[in-house]
């Protein structure tokens, strides 16, 4: 069985296709970051445009590097959470591809999307597992009790972690997207150079990341721009730390919590380096490559077969839901 699966829930516009819900014959990812750089942030009008004229060409590009619509069994596509008029446009082509093609179409959250991309690892691992997802709009611990079987565990009280990332590399300058950003300052940067506080630590498994984002701005207004300029590697360093020290101590104590011995990372940040590094610790760590971190369009096919085997085909009139839970 083959799915397609797109995915337009942000500010990629991606389409994969996946044979038997675990082997990948391609992703294709259009990113929009040049178009949303100079804002320092996703503008959602512009984003919504640029979906409707990459959608085509991308999915296309899918189709032909894979056996064209001809081979498929179905469409998976994300219904939410995301930005309305961005989750719309690969919505309305997937609800328009599937009535041409008499195709059934499968409606995936985004998030589970990001937990199906552990799937398509070489060693998938087998639940129960403790997962940790960690987004530009999202920061959860989630309990796979089985593939398409969540219990949330920790969730964020406030902003999600790759939002303090992007916040923070704007505060200190280093463009946009704030992640990958910070991330390479910090490799010449000293982490203990400022000790933030780490987040809601020994405080159960919820996380909150706005007191972060905020000491880091009181440090530098208390500093001054000359010596932000100068120490911004540090800063970027310290703050990385403390980020990833939040996130690498609670996954291990929802390990503990669930008694359980693995555990996995999910989402854009969990491409980040020194978290990988962290995790690695834990015991059995499982964390898709790079490429299956970010938003792309193989882990919504991955998803898709979960949502074929426990919910089946959605209406062709099936709407985004901007706001959608997974549990
Ligand atoms: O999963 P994703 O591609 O989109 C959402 O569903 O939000 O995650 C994007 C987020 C952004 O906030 C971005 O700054 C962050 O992931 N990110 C990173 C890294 N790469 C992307 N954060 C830290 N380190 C990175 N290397
Ligand atoms: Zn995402």
């Amino acid at each position: 069985m083959r799915l397609l699966g797109i995915e337009t829930s942000c500010d990629e516009t991606a389409a994969g296709i996946v044979e038997d819900g675990r082997r990948v014959l391609c992703n294709i990812v259009h990113s929009q970051l040049e178009t949303h750089a100079r804002y320092g942030g996703v503008v959602p009008e512009l984003a919504g445009r640029e979906h409707i004229e990459k959608i085509y060409p991308i999915v296309e590009e899918a189709l032909d590097a894979a056996g064209g619509l001809q081979s498929l069994n179905g469409v998976a596509v994300t219904r939410g959470p995301g930005l309305n008029g961005s989750l719309l446009v690969g919505l309305s082509f997937a609800r328009a591809l599937c009535l041409g093609a008499g195709l059934p179409l499968y409606a995936v959250n985004h998030l589970e999307g990001h937990l199906a991309a552990l799937r398509l690892l070489e060693d998938e691992p087998e639940p129960p597992l403790v997962a940790l997802l960690a987004t530009g709009g999202h920061t959860a611990l989630y309990y796979i009790r089985n593939w398409g079987d969540y219990e949330t565990i920790g969730t964020t009280l406030d902003d999600a972690v790759g939002e303090a990332f992007d916040k923070v590399a704007r505060l200190l300058g280093l463009g946009y997207p704030g992640g990958p950003a910070i991330e390479s300052a910090a490799e010449g940067g000293d982490p203990e150079g400022f000790p933030f506080p780490i987040p809601m630590r020994g405080r159960g498994l919820d996380f909150s990341f706005s007191g972060l984002k905020t000491a880091v701005a009181v440090k530098a207004k208390k500093i001054g721009d000359a010596e932000v300029a100068k120490r911004r590697v540090d800063i970027a360093a310290s703050f990385q730390r403390a980020a990833v020290k939040s996130l690498t101590e609670k996954l291990g104590a929802a390990m503990t919590e669930k008694g359980v011995g693995k555990c996995a990372i999910v989402g854009g940040v969990a491409a980040n380096n020194e978290l990988r590094r962290a995790v690695n610790e834990l015991g059995e760590v499982y964390m898709p490559p790079p490429e299956l971190c970010g938003d792309n369009g193989a882990m919504i096919a991955a998803a898709g077969f979960i949502v074929a085997e426990r919910d089946g085909p959605a209406g062709l009139s099936v709407d985004a839901v901007p706001y959608l839970k997974l549990t």
